[in-house]
């Protein structure tokens, strides 16, 4: 006997009422100004046909403020687990048409529960934030809610990647929890993220702002530092997350997806004897070494636009996942400074995690010298660095490619502090600090005596470059392991990331270091 029609009228029914979110004008509408729906985002992440929808039926418990005759469909939330690029993902897309996908109980009962399904399976999670934050109808329990998601949001940190879409107007909790999590993607268009509105600002303190001024995209990607990709749209923000997911294990325990076959055929590059300039002065474009030195030249930036400095970012040698850290020579002469180091030290933390080798390309003056910088804790921010590369057990290779002085040598992740691997090209410099520095000290009573004193300065910095701070000077005393042509840079450090594939490390038990934050 097949099943009565009636029950399956009755399940059809359902599922178009809960299917149609806040109704299908309000869908619409959104469409028709170029935006996705909290649907459409899932449409578009998943293998068509692989999205397993959990908690279709979940009904809100809201009662007064306008909310007594609303059916708020799925509680404003799509929950479940989909295949991205034939992977499993779990994920939860916010609704802002029902109840602009504020959260309430039943809300973060849903996310709760693909959380957990994602920490048992060993999952990366996906959420796409679009909610005015905590439901204010339903008071204490909406806190409680974002509080269970928060807690969840810590206890999968660092056993599955956790992504957040901040794809609409984010308040609050809804701000939180992606913080809480390993990279944030902010479309320009629509999204704003803020914890306290303008009215809130005003109101206690008297200034007048705007939601762009306060959380837009472009504030919170280049001054905040808060969001790691930048996206024009819904589509390309959705892009941004599978290109990430491309370079991420599904969770702690697996390797990242490597895609190399057993011969390794790696030619010279020329090119890369071209691009960096003999005088330690001139900037070059440290992107440009690393996109040479990537397979297909392909490196996904993490960070772009937040403290330049220092350049972060995932690609592939050899066909092995790496995750490179880069000073930049182009901006702030490459200098680590405070935001420099805790984007380098945040990042460094998330490939060790992951099990993603770190390439570390060292051109570096030291740390970025101001009152500002000493009074904001540069000694704390900077410390991030040391720890962060001394605590990692991940493959790590450093190629000194020119400057590398002083307390900055170290946090670059030099020999002494782990490294396995230390390259250097000819044109690199290692000392306590920069020749002109170090001429200054040892020598000012001579040069305030000197007729001559630009000459002498110079002609003593050369000297002392010659005498300290020659590569051959640390390979003699092996603090590097050899002085390549930058031609043999991605074959050598194709070679070494296939030899230490099965690098163990084991460390003294503990709960967890103690990283100066
Ligand atoms: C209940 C909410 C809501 C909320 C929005 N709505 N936010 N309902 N609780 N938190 C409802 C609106 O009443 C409206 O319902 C619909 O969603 C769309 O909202 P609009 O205001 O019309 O949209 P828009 O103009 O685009 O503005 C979006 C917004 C704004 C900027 C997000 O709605 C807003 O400021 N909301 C409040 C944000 C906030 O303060 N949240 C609490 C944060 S505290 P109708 O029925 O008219 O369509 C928090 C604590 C967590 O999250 C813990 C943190 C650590």
């Amino acid at each position: 006997m097949p099943i009565s029609k009636k029950f399956l009228d009755t399940l059809a029914e359902k599922r178009d009422t809960a299917l149609s979110g806040g109704g299908v004008q309000k869908l619409q509408k959104r469409r028709e100004r170029g935006l996705m729906t909290a649907r459409d985002r899932l449409d578009a992440l998943f293998d068509r046909g692989t999205f397993q929808e959990i908690g279709l039926h979940a009904r809100h418990e809201t009662r007064g403020f306008g909310m007594d005759d609303k059916d708020l469909a799925g509680d404003g939330v799509v929950t479940g687990i989909g295949f991205t690029d034939g992977r499993p993902v779990a994920t939860f897309s916010q609704d802002f048409t029902v109840a602009g996908g504020s959260l309430g109980r039943v809300h973060a009962v849903k996310i709760c529960e693909v959380m957990d399904y994602a920490e048992k399976a060993g999952m990366p999670l996906v959420g796409f934030n679009d909610s005015g934050g905590a439901r204010i109808q339903e008071g204490v329990e909406s806190l409680s809610g974002y509080g269970q998601v928060f807690n969840r949001n810590v206890r999968l940190s660092g056993v599955v990647p956790q992504i957040a879409v901040i794809a609409g107007r984010c308040a609050g909790g809804a701000s939180y929890s992606p913080a809480l999590m390993d990279f944030i993607i902010m479309t320009r268009t629509e999204a704003v993220m803020f914890i306290c509105g303008p009215e809130v600002i005003r109101a206690v303190t008297g200034e007048e702002t705007s939601l762009q001024e306060i959380g837009s995209a472009e504030m919170q990607a280049s001054i905040s530092g808060n969001v790691h990709f930048v996206a024009e749209n819904d589509a390309h923000a959705v892009e941004i997350v599978r290109d990430l997911l491309s370079y991420l294990p599904s969770n702690n325990m697996v390797d990242p997806p490597h895609q190399f076959e057993n011969e390794l055929t790696i030619a010279p590059q020329q090119e890369l004897d071209a691009l960096v300039p003999e005088s330690a002065r001139e900037p070059f474009d440290v992107k440009q070494v690393i996109e040479t030195i990537a397979d297909d030249h392909r490196f996904l930036e993490v960070q772009r636009d937040f403290a330049q400095n220092i350049v972060v970012g995932f690609g592939r040698i050899g066909g092995i996942v790496v995750g490179f850290v880069a000073n930049q020579p182009m901006v702030k002469a490459g200098s680590l400074d405070i935001d420099a180091s805790d984007k380098g030290a945040r990042f460094i933390r998330v490939c060790n995690v992951f099990n993603i080798p770190l390439v570390t390309l060292v051109d570096v003056p030291g740390f970025l010298p101001g009152i500002l910088e000493e009074q904001r804790g540069i000694i704390r921010h900077g410390a991030k660095m040391l720890f962060s590369y001394a605590a990692a057990t991940v493959p790590k290779l450093t190629v000194i490619m020119r400057k590398a002085y002083g307390g900055a040598y170290l946090a670059m992740c030099s020999r002494d502090m782990g490294a396995d691997l230390v390259l250097a090209w000819p044109t690199a410099e290692i000392a306590v600090m920069g020749a002109e520095g170090a001429v200054s000290v040892l020598y000012h009573q001579d040069l305030k005596k000197a007729e001559n004193r630009a000459e002498l300065a110079t002609r003593l910095a050369t000297e002392y470059r010659e005498q300290f701070a020659s590569p051959y000077l640390s390979a003699g005393k092996m603090f590097i392991h050899d002085v390549i042509e930058p031609a043999e840079t991605r074959a050598r450090l194709a070679l070494a990331l296939r030899s230490l594939l099965a690098k163990r490390e084991l460390r003294p038990s503990k709960k967890h270091g103690n990283i100066p934050l």
